[in-house]
């Protein structure tokens, strides 16, 4: 405990219970220091946690294996056949605001290879491709006044080589590429926005409606409205009004999915029948302090303010009353009349209730909550009142906000499942990125995405978690918006120093698609025919449970296994070899010595 510390008197506390010195009777309060030590003592040390060990066991036999890719990110073109300007293209093209000013105007020039794109996606074995329409590319001032169709004709030859595999394309509407021509007259602020939306949603199940089972309305409305009308550090880039803007952005975000999946449900969904949600963001929350009320409440408010801010009203009609109450109260202290936070009327509440065929979930990492009072400052953040860091234990990426920290997946899931009805759900995003040097022995991914999955895994089998698919973030390293080219979450490398850009398979090609091979991560002795020796066809050593978790989790390929034992082979000849030599110059050392003996015996002694 905290006590008398010589010449600094009780200034400075080295306990692990702090001692109240202004109190005759001395109390004891214990620091979390003091619960950290009782469980080091309790453990006798720092066993594995029953949740960081691999569970072995499959998805289910129809699980949707994907991954995914977002229009301006990887198709380039940005002025090819008539295509309009986006927000994006705009943005990027203003000085400072992207990473060393990269834009998506070549990108992974996917517009031209599709060819090239279907190979790795064969390569890999989904079953899945995630990608985004570029609504300007189709509507090139964002109303259906003028129909592209070359523009369109681009995701006709793209469903069709993907059908044509055997890859079942799962389509976003709206991947933030919005029109140059609608952000002009106010873009997500305006609300007439919503009947542009959906009418262009209209248009694309109408034109490539037969042929696609499975749609995304709005990819991440969080990053819209607080990232884009915010913070700016997204396109459209605004960040004056971020007490108010971001918050009407998302009411009119809300409307517009709903008002497209009403579109679909109503019109295409009895003769098409695909399913159609929309996809949401969330990092995970624990608690900075566990054993503070205070730390609880504010993890608890990153997840409302995240998640819930657009899960609730999708899944449990209008926002939450936690968003609700903290939105009008620091409002109306700051003298304003009414809450920041717009109302829904009883329709439309009811309009959007129930816009779901699945929960579209994209997740990547966890954060440390405590509160902060922002006093009378009106943002979002100010509104949520929460700081947050990081665990100083979880792995980094090449982003900073991105920690690998698994456990938080399944968290997540539970809460998804408790909070909103135990919904269907698809990952339809999750990855980690890498900056600097290229290495195409990514192990930190092939560690992530096993250790995600495995998480997936137990939501799935242990707590009841209906999970349907899972989408790995991203098919190739590609323009991560603000940070340019200079992250990079792709499965494959792109090499921008070749005018054709090839695309090159990085180690952790091998684990995803042993991980799809196998649905999951079956029991070694299950004899299951996935985890039978490399063949050319699977290149990554077979899964097994009890496996050190440095072999699979360090994303050790066949091939690099095999170097691995080359070299250690190699090794021990030199070594026998070296042992021999040795021994041999040894006797003869000894030989010439005993006839020297009596010269220079020590100088030979040193030689030797
Ligand atoms: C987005 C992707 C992005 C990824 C990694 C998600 O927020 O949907 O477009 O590249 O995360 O930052």
């Amino acid at each position: 405990m905290d006590s008398f510390e010589w010449l600094n008197g009780y200034k400075v506390g080295f306990g692990l219970h702090h001692v109240d010195f202004t109190n005759p009777n001395r109390p004891r309060t214990p620091k979390y220091s003091a619960h950290f030590y009782y469980n080091i003592i309790r453990d006798n040390g720092f066993p594995l946690p029953d949740d960081e060990k691999m569970l072995s066991g499959h998805f289910r036999d129809d699980f949707i294996w994907s991954v995914a890719t977002a229009s301006y990110q990887i198709e380039g073109g940005w002025r090819a056949d008539g295509k309009g300007l986006s927000i994006w293209d705009k943005f990027a093209h203003t000085p400072l605001r992207v990473f060393n000013d990269d834009t998506g105007d070549i990108a992974c020039d996917s517009y031209n290879k599709v060819e090239e794109d279907v190979a790795i996606l064969k390569q890999l074995k989904v079953t899945h491709y995630r990608f985004s329409i570029s609504w300007p590319r189709v509507l090139p001032d964002g109303t259906t006044n003028h129909i592209n169709e070359a523009g369109l004709n681009y995701y006709h030859k793209l469903v069709d080589a993907l059908l044509a595999a055997n890859i079942q394309p799962h389509i976003t509407l709206y991947h933030w590429d919005l029109p140059q021509a609608l952000q002009d007259i106010g873009g997500w602020e305006n609300d007439t926005i919503v009947t542009k939306f959906r009418d262009y949603a209209d248009l694309i199940f109408s034109r490539l409606g037969h042929k696609v089972k499975f749609w995304i309305t709005i990819n991440e409305p969080y990053n819209v409205a607080n990232i884009g009308h915010g913070y700016g550090t997204a396109a459209p880039g605004i960040s004056f009004r971020p007490g108010t803007l971001p918050y009407i952005v998302a009411h009119n975000l809300l409307k517009a999915h709903a008002e497209a999946w009403h579109v679909y449900n109503d019109k295409y969904r009895a003769e098409q029948k695909g399913i159609i949600s929309i996809t949401i963001n969330s990092d995970w929350s624990e608690p900075r302090n566990p054993y503070k009320q205070e730390d609880y409440d504010a993890a608890r408010r990153v997840v409302e303010f995240q998640l819930g801010w657009f899960a609730h009203p999708v899944y449990n009609g209008d926002y939450s009353e936690i968003m609700k109450t903290i939105i009008r109260e620091r409002s109306l202290a700051a003298g304003l009349p009414k809450s920041r936070l717009p109302e829904f009327t009883p329709e439309e509440i009811k309009r959007i209730k129930g816009t779901y065929d699945y929960f579209g979930f994209n997740h990547y990492t966890t954060v440390l909550a405590f509160p902060v009072d922002y006093k009378n400052l009106q943002h979002y953040d100010a509104d949520r009142g929460v700081g947050t860091i990081a665990d100083r234990t979880w792995l980094d990426s090449g982003s900073a906000w991105l920690k690998v920290s698994p456990f938080g997946f399944r968290k997540i899931l539970n809460f998804i499942k408790e909070e909103y009805g135990n919904p269907t759900i698809i990952i339809t995003e999750n990855g980690i990125s890498e900056r600097g040097a290229v290495d195409l022995n990514d192990v930190h991914r092939s560690y992530y995405y096993e250790k995600y999955i495995n998480q997936l895994l137990k939501a799935y089998l242990l707590d009841g978690v209906d999970i349907h698919g899972y989408t790995a973030w991203t098919l190739m390293d590609n323009l991560e918006w603000a940070t340019g080219f200079s992250e990079r979450f792709g499965l494959f490398y792109l090499n921008h120093s070749d005018p054709d850009l090839p695309r090159v398979a990085k180690n952790s090609v091998s684990l995803y698609s042993k991980i799809i091979a196998c649905n999951g991560f079956p029991d070694p002795a299950s004899g299951h025919e996935c985890l039978n020796p490399v063949t050319e066809e699977s290149t990554v050593p077979p899964i097994t449970d009890n496996a050190p978790v440095g072999f699979l989790g360090m994303g050790l390929s066949a091939a690099d296994a095999e170097t691995a034992l080359n070299t250690t082979f190699a090794l021990l000849i030199v070594a026998v070899f070296g042992a021999v030599c040795t021994s041999v110059g040894f006797l003869m050392a000894k030989k010439q010595s005993k006839k020297r003996q009596n010269v220079d015996s020590i100088k030979l002694e040193k030689t030797f």
